[in-house]
């Protein structure tokens, strides 16, 4: 024995003898291989993927609105809007889609007489009830009077924002049909026009008091 040998083999200092060298190669082979054990293990398999959610199909309801005096049964989706059942599915355009969210009343249509924006009310809500688009307001070749002093007043400028503000105008004139004018800019204030054809609209409203 070579006397290296003898060295690893005597004991520590003290007496307490730890692990010896050969045993730490003994223990370091061992466990090396039990990794390569481990490596040649069949390669774990995949988890099939997860199919995505189909979204369920749109529900559709069958609803009939009164629409300028003519009933339409329309099979909705209960999602459309009454600004899109008017436009898209009936055809008719006056409604203007300005924000589609409630800011600018280009949509507004009357509800049984009253002001409504369109774009933020579903229409399968309306069964049976009576909406009025400016399509609905002349009588054949004759204006509405408060067409008219649109007209008459020129409320307007490119025309984008007027249905809406004509038929704004007839609810609130119905409403309250001797409005004062200092009200009149502030109850037409949910109709926007971004012409600024304020003082046109204003005075028209003011002209048809007591015509809607
Ligand atoms: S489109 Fe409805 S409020 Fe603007
Ligand atoms: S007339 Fe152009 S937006 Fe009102």
């Amino acid at each position: 024995m070579s006397d290296r040998n003898a060295t690893e083999d005597r004991p520590p200092p003290g007496g307490k003898r730890g692990p010896s060298r050969r045993a730490f190669l003994t223990h370091s082979l061992a466990a090396g291989a039990g990794l390569a054990g481990a490596a040649a293990l069949p390669a774990l398999v995949a988890a099939p993927p997860i199919a995505p959610t189909e979204a369920p199909p749109p529900e559709t309801v069958k609803s009939t609105l009164l629409v300028n005096g003519q009933a339409r049964t329309l099979d909705l989706d209960v999602r459309t809007s009454l600004l899109d059942a008017l436009r898209d599915r009936i055809g008719l355009t006056g409604p203007k889609k300005g924000c589609n969210q409630g800011a600018c009343g280009a949509c507004t249509v009357l509800v049984d007489g009253q002001r409504a924006l369109s774009c933020l009310t579903f229409a399968a809500m309306y069964e049976g009830r009576a909406v009025t688009t400016i399509e609905g307001l002349a009588n054949g070749d004759q204006l509405h009077p408060v067409q008219r002093a649109f007209v008459e007043q020129d409320g307007f400028q490119c025309g984008f924002c007027t249905p809406g503000q004509i038929v704004s105008a007839v609810g609130l004139l119905t409403e309250q049909p001797n409005v004062s004018d200092a009200d009149i800019a502030e109850l037409m204030s949910g109709n926007l026009c971004r012409c600024a054809a304020y003082p046109g609209i204003h005075a028209a409203v003011r002209d048809a008091r007591g015509q809607a």
